[in-house]
C-alpha cells in the first residue's frame, strides 16, 4: 500500500464506540470495523470467523452492553476490542482479522490491509494506535 488511506475523522467515532466503514479495495468492497478508545484506534475486517457474516445487525452496533467486547449478532460470539480474539461463542479461540490503522492530524488512516487481501499485514505497525494530541 503506497499511501495511507483516510477512513474517517477520529471525531466521527465516539470515544468507546465503533463505526462500520466500507472501503473500495481495488474494486472489491471491504467492510471494516473501526473502534476508538480515547485516541487509540483498532480496526478489523467485518467478518465473523464462525460463518463469515458481518457482525452487526444495525449500522455501527458492534459492541455488547458493557462496551468492552464486540459481539456477532448471528450466533453471539464475543471478541476483545484490543486484539479481536474470540473469548466466547462458537468460534472461541479464533479471531477477527486485524487491519493496520493509525491517527494523524485527526484522521483515521489505513496503513495496511490484511494478508488475505493480497497485501502485506503489519500487526506491529508502529503507527497503530498513535495518539494525535491535536484531535479535539
Ligand atoms: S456467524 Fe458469528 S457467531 Fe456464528
Amino acid at each position: 500500500m503506497e499511501k495511507p488511506v483516510r477512513l474517517c475523522r477520529l471525531a466521527d467515532i465516539s470515544d468507546g464506540g465503533a463505526k462500520g466503514i466500507e472501503l473500495d479495495a481495488g474494486g472489491d468492497a471491504l467492510d471494516l470495523i473501526v473502534l476508538r478508545r480515547g485516541c487509540n484506534v483498532f480496526a478489523y475486517v467485518n467478518r465473523c470467523p464462525h460463518k463469515g457474516t458481518p457482525l452487526e445487525t444495525f449500522p455501527d452496533h458492534f459492541l455488547d452492553p458493557s462496551g468492552e467486547l464486540l459481539i456477532c449478532s448471528t450466533h453471539g460470539a464475543r471478541f476483545r476490542v484490543h486484539d479481536g480474539a474470540c473469548v466466547a461463542g462458537p468460534c472461541e479461540g479464533a479471531g477477527l482479522t486485524a487491519v493496520g490503522v493509525f491517527v494523524s492530524e485527526g484522521d483515521v488512516l489505513l496503513s495496511c490491509l490484511p494478508a488475505t487481501q493480497g497485501r502485506e499485514q503489519s500487526m506491529n505497525d508502529p503507527h497503530r494506535a498513535a495518539c494525535d494530541q491535536r484531535v479535539a
